[in-house]
């Protein structure tokens, strides 16, 4: 029974390489990086482009494996794809952007050469804002995985960071410390009323900029690393502070006073409870458990679980200590719903009725508990396992994997499923999905080699510099 078990494990685990292996994306001769899906079955889109975000997952996979070549072809590559220049006009990517996806096509005289989608060509041309804050994580792991702290310190590469951070601190008509995006820039590509400043940004944010702050280090390059130093604290205090929810923060909220105005103000965004689903709240906040809501803003608290955001929080060391546990029980008390027959809902609850209809725009994709608004993507399990492991709760990564192993084989490999509980296939899904396959093996890897956590973690930053922050944004406030 115990040899059965253990072959099954070993064809699930050789067949998800194959997969992976088949999905390795060639150009003039080198692998530079993998498709996002190879399903022949259905018309590929865009699924045939290698997709920056999607790239991560397999990255790290490959970097574990000591195979560093393909994940330095994809950052040469994909820096040599950023504008350097200010864009001529308005349709044009921005300075420093790095595309959504890219593809290699073929000349009339046989030769190659990559052509870029900075959602110009995507549907509803949504504009890839993690790209380039994932591309820098990414190098970071790769230095981490190599020792190879030269490829920072090219030319190329310091511009290509500082223009990144350019574009990031540029100066703008808001006064956060977080980033402002239009809705649909990161995995959640449509319109999922997380225009603003949603957690996903702003914890990817959060991220690049420290591996900004590592790796700019060039002489020039001063000025910008002041802006990294000023900004990195506050932000880091007003996503812990103003994002955080949990009961006590609930109760805050419930009983807040609103049209506060000038220094003494304590609902500082003009919250009204009436907004909240605080009933439903009350229910599902296990007591010990907490975490960061979707987006804040003007008399807005979107209060729905977002997997990416809370995971990678604790995962790059955004979330306190106290928070990172607290996530990580949320998710153990809440398990039905955020990981139920497959690791995990990428956001939870769903949009229903007339708030699906007005958010979504009618988006017959994203139908409650489908594709983004709460469907399952087992992706996001390679997340859950590092978070896991941060925080020393290996056993809660070990169940998801458990569930998750001989179900993703059976089906294919979707790109996410369906379902309050996730046992629908995805309507639409594709099957094969790279970063399902990916997402599995890494997870596993994870698990099985602790030791290469530190290829996404950062430490915490120093306490004193983000109380300093707390300080710094009250006296901002009163000035305000
Ligand atoms: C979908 C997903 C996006 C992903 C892309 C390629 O558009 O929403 O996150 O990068 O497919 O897999």
């Amino acid at each position: 029974m115990q040899l059965d078990k253990l072959e099954t494990k070993i064809s699930i685990e050789d067949e998800a390489w194959q997969l992976l292996e088949n999905s390795i994306l060639y150009y003039q001769g080198r692998p530079i990086g993998t498709l996002a899906a190879y399903d022949a079955s259905v018309e590929a889109l865009n699924y045939d482009q290698c997709f920056v975000r999607d790239f991560v997952s397999s990255a790290l996979l490959f970097l574990i494996k000591g195979r560093t070549e393909i994940v330095k072809n994809f950052l040469e590559e994909t820096l040599k794809l950023q504008p350097k220049e200010r864009a001529l006009n308005a349709y044009k990517p921005g300075r420093g952007l790095i595309p959504a996806s890219f593809k290699v096509v073929t000349n009339s005289n046989g030769e190659e050469y990559l052509e870029a989608d900075f959602g110009e060509h995507a549907i509803a041309r949504v504009t890839p804002v993690d790209s380039c804050l994932w591309w820098l994580i990414l190098l970071r792991s790769y230095i981490v995985a190599t020792n190879d702290y030269e490829i920072a310190y090219r030319p190329e590469f310091q511009t290509g960071i500082k223009l990144i951070m350019d574009i990031c601190l540029a100066n703008r008509f808001d006064m956060y410390p977080t980033l402002l995006v239009p809705d649909g820039a990161c995995m959640i590509d449509r319109r999922m009323g997380i225009y603003g400043h949603p957690l996903e940004i702003q914890v990817l944010f959060f991220a690049a900029l420290r591996v900004a702050r590592e790796l700019l280090i060039c002489k020039g390059n001063e000025e910008i690393v002041e802006a990294i130093d000023n900004r990195l604290p506050l932000l880091c205090s007003h996503l812990r502070q103003h994002y955080w929810i949990d009961i006590h923060r609930l109760n805050a909220v419930y009983r807040f006073k609103s049209e506060e105005y000038g220094k003494e103000a304590v609902n500082l965004f003009n919250i009204y409870a009436d907004s909240l689903p605080y009933y439903d709240l009350d229910k599902w906040l296990p007591k010990k458990g907490g975490y960061f809501a979707g987006n804040v803003g003007p008399s807005q608290l979107d209060t729905r679980f977002f997997t990416l955001g809370n995971l990678m929080a604790v995962i790059s060391g955004l979330s306190n200590e106290t928070q990172a546990e607290a996530i990580m029980n949320l998710i153990e008390k809440r398990w039905d719903d955020l990981i139920g027959d497959m690791p995990m809902k990428i956001c939870y609850p769903a949009l229903q009725g007339e708030e699906y209809r007005v958010v979504t725009g009618c988006d017959p994709k994203n139908i409650p508990w489908s594709y983004h608004n709460a469907g399952s993507w087992p992706v996001l399990m390679w997340m859950l396992t590092a978070a896991a492991l941060k925080t020393n709760r290996l056993d809660m990564a070990r169940k998801a994997i458990e569930i998750a192993k001989d179900k993703l084989s059976e089906d294919e490999w979707p790109e996410y499923y369906d379902g309050k509980k996730g046992r629908l296939i995805g309507k639409q899904a594709r099957k094969y999905q790279t970063w399902t396959i990916a997402g599995f093996l890494l997870a596993k890897e994870l698990i099985e080699q602790p030791a290469n956590l530190p290829l996404v973690t950062f430490e915490q930053l120093p306490l004193e510099a983000v109380s300093r922050a707390c300080e710094f944004e009250l006296n901002s406030i009163e000035r305000y």
